[in-house]
């Protein structure tokens, strides 16, 4: 199987809690850096990837996700011929090139069972996950997800992007360890979703981009609720990294963790310093 990553799923069901109250009526994928949505920044890191095919799970009262990748022609019709209208340009690009598919997690059981729910949207084929909520920048050159697909290419086996975190940080994310391969890939034996420091295998973090093949969603249908009552993600790449097919790659660039206060405000100054 030599399959091209030609589509990127978005996990955006989850209830953004830490956001409360400004995530009650506004999905957390749709808060702004600067004046562009969260998503959007990572659908365009999907798009400079080569991928056009945007698979987006939602939920309830996330209707705003696909009002904002849609035309808006009475605003347009407002703002076209004044000097607003290259504010749109960047959405309008996106809206021409790309196409979006939608479907609703009915329950929030966790990151697994969402990207188990867009199975519908992505099929038999390898594909990319992006979490909008960890807002990657490389200014040096590619994005985080081109730099996960050229490691994709080369081994075709399931990719994880991986951060170097403090060690008391660990029960915030999925850890991983295993057999260095070169600087930046590690062959994935072991991972443990939100251990404490002192359980914690290493301090190799997984954030929020993916790419996986498709015998994922197999696994997923057998895993059962783990850290927090939930369908880890974490526990199901576990079964394929015992057969040898997870590479975990330490990245290029930042990585901005806007689903907490502290990152978001964070990422903020980063792009407006960069603007
Ligand atoms: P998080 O745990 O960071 O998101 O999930 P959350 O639950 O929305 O946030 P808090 O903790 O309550 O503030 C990581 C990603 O997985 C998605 C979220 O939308 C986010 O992009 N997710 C999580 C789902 O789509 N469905 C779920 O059931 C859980």
């Amino acid at each position: 199987m030599n399959k091209k990553v030609t589509k990127c799923l978005f996990p955006a069901a989850g209830y953004g809690t830490r956001f409360l109250p400004a995530t009650k009526a506004i999905p957390k994928e749709m808060l702004p850096v600067l004046t562009k949505p969260l998503l959007q920044y990572g659908v365009e890191e999907a798009q400079s990837a080569g991928i056009t095919t945007m698979a987006i799970v939602t939920g309830r009262g996330k209707r705003a996700i696909e009002d904002h990748f849609d035309r808006s022609y009475e605003l347009e019709n407002q703002i076209n011929g004044t000097s607003k209208e290259q504010l749109m340009f960047g959405i309008r690009e996106i809206i021409e090139t790309c196409t979006f598919s939608y479907t609703r997690q009915v329950e929030m059981k966790g990151l697994g069972h969402a990207i188990l729910t867009g199975e519908t949207l992505v099929g038999n084929e390898p594909f990319a996950v992006v979490l909008a909520d960890d807002l990657c920048d490389n200014a040096d050159g590619d994005a985080v997800l081109s730099q996960m697909l050229e490691v994709y290419e080369k081994y075709q086996c399931s990719v994880v992007a991986v951060e170097e975190i403090p060690m008391q940080d660990t029960n915030k994310y999925g850890v991983i360890a295993g057999e260095v391969m070169t600087d930046s890939l590690v062959r994935v034996e072991n991972m443990v979703e939100k251990p404490e420091p002192k359980d914690a295998p290493s301090n190799l973090a997984i954030i929020g981009r993916y790419i996986l093949t498709p015998d994922i969603f197999d696994i997923l249908r057998e895993t059962k609720p783990g850290k927090g009552g939930e369908i880890q993600i974490t526990d199901a790449l576990l079964e394929q990294a015992k057969q040898g097919k997870v590479i975990a790659y330490k990245f290029k660039g930042k990585r901005f963790d806007c689903g907490s206060v502290d990152g978001f405000v964070e990422a903020t100054n980063y792009f407006y310093e960069e603007k």
